[in-house]
């Protein structure tokens, strides 16, 4: 959250705290502190209309999912069929894990009941009667604390047997995964929920259409579901007042690199990463940007040609990337980029699932190219056998995980193609590894 001796001044009143308005109080993680900072007062308010209703109320809003791709929560939601005699299940993808990814885990340890509050909302729009968050097992603290949460909402009739006396029964189960990146992918996630080995299912079918135990699921991430309270209490029209028309309300940016204050900031959509850095302190002092990602890693790289690019699905797109996950990792000019999409690749080599032969196969070549050209031992054709292998990638994958690993490739060549040449010719990396913190 922004720095204290920040709030007062200047450009911050960009900021737009929402989910992450009281993160700062003591236990704000608690029932009682929720309650005080307008906590499950959406709920009552989606409990007085009809489920068709809230679905309608949550497209209208023009709430986008906020795992990476942005797709409108309301729609999705909307696509669960009903009266078809089958269970619905609602799943909330836990799983942040793509590099520089990191608001829903802070979210989930500070704010667990904007979360727990939007399931409830979501299942008695979808007509749900059981919901599953899938967390990543390695936060330990959150998962005790996720726990906490639910506890304190069964016992004050929030999950249960006829929530808040409306007629919903509503199981909420928290599961820990194991730590593999490809389990976020929505139906690897199911396939490990369901206790197989996590790797993704062929679309479509959509989870909409068969999800969990082949029933109609919805999958939506964290920050999504936790945004829904707020919209039902304060309105659609409040969550429209921020950001652009097709990309609306308000998000959580993870900044991270070599910037003076790194963290999450919660701010409207479309903002840019030049207004970020003003509310942020900027680049660590004495030095410039150099590179950075509006999405993670598998979103392909900005420049500092890109400063004011807006923030948005829209914005980002035109300017040839993705928005993603709003994971903002800033590199300054003392990184090299080509150990930096080296480490990257190394990575996706490391969490290919190995179902589909692109990815398998083409993640291991281009760490086996990187690396040589890393350490001197590359040659100009490499290149071009670079783009070629992410070509062969890209798009042809089983799942998106392909796409991701193939994106730096292609947006560093784009951008610093002479880097990796001097790489190639002068035999080395010619930034000096001691004057580099990039990777201490
Ligand atoms: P997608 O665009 O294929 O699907 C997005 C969502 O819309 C899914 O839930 C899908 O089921 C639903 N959907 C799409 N078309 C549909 C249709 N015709 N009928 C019913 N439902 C439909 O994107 P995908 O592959 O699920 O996710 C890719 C994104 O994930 C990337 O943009 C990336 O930024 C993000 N990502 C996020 C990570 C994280 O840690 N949060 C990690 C890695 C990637």
């Amino acid at each position: 959250t922004l720095a204290p001796e920040l709030k007062d001044t200047g450009p911050e009143k960009l900021l737009a705290p929402v989910l992450s308005a009281f993160w700062d109080e003591d236990k704000s993680w608690t029932l009682d502190v929720y309650k005080r900072h307008e906590g499950y007062e959406g709920l009552h308010k989606a409990l007085a209309m009809s489920p068709d209703d809230v679905i309608a109320y949550v497209k209208e809003s023009g709430l986008r999912g906020r795992g990476g791709a942005g797709f409108p929560t309301g729609m999705k939601w909307q696509f669960i069929p009903q009266g078809d005699g089958k269970p619905h299940y609602l799943v909330v993808n836990a799983d942040e894990s793509e590099p520089g990814t990191c608001k829903d885990i802070p979210l989930l340890f500070a704010n667990p009941h904007s979360l727990i509050e939007g399931i409830v909302i979501a299942c008695y729009a979808i007509r749900s009667s059981h919901a599953f968050i899938y967390l990543r097992g390695e936060v330990v603290p959150v998962l005790r604390r996720l726990h906490e949460a639910v506890r304190e909402a069964y016992a004050a009739g929030l999950l249960g047997e006829n929530v808040l006396g409306s007629g919903l029964d509503l199981e909420l189960t928290v599961h820990a995964g194991a730590g593999a990146y490809i389990c976020g992918e929505e139906t690897a996630l199911l396939d490990s929920l369901e206790g197989r080995r996590g790797q993704p299912r062929l679309r479509p079918p959509f989870p909409a259409v068969a999800g969990l135990y082949a029933c109609p699921t919805v999958v939506n991430n964290v920050e999504s579901i936790a945004s829904v309270p707020a919209i039902m209490n304060r309105g659609k029209e409040w969550f429209r007042s921020m950001g652009s028309e097709k990309s609306p309300g308000f998000t959580l940016y993870s900044l991270s690199g070599h910037v003076a204050r790194p963290g999450q900031y919660e701010a409207p959509m479309g903002i840019t990463l030049r207004q970020l850095l003003d509310m942020s302190g900027g680049m660590r002092p004495g030095h410039r940007l150099k590179f950075w990602t509006p999405g993670g890693s598998s979103t392909p790289m900005f420049t500092d040609e890109h400063l004011d690019v807006p923030l948005d699905y829209e914005g980002v797109g035109a300017a040839g990337s993705m928005l993603g996950t709003k994971a903002l990792q800033c590199f300054d000019e003392t990184t090299c980029v080509v150990r930096a999409v080296t480490r990257w690749t190394e990575f996706y080599a490391h969490e290919s699932c190995g179902k589909c032969t692109p990815c398998r196969e083409g993640t291991y070549w281009l760490v086996q190219l990187m690396r040589d050209i890393e350490a001197g031992k590359g040659r100009m054709s490499d290149l071009d056998k670079l783009n070629d292998i992410a070509d062969n990638i890209n798009g042809k994958a089983f799942c998106a995980l392909g796409d991701g690993a193939a994106s730096p490739i292609f947006s560093s060549l784009k951008y610093f193609r002479e880097e990796y040449e001097q790489h190639i010719t002068g035999r080395g990396c010619p930034f000096d590894p001691a004057r580099s913190t990039a990777w201490a």
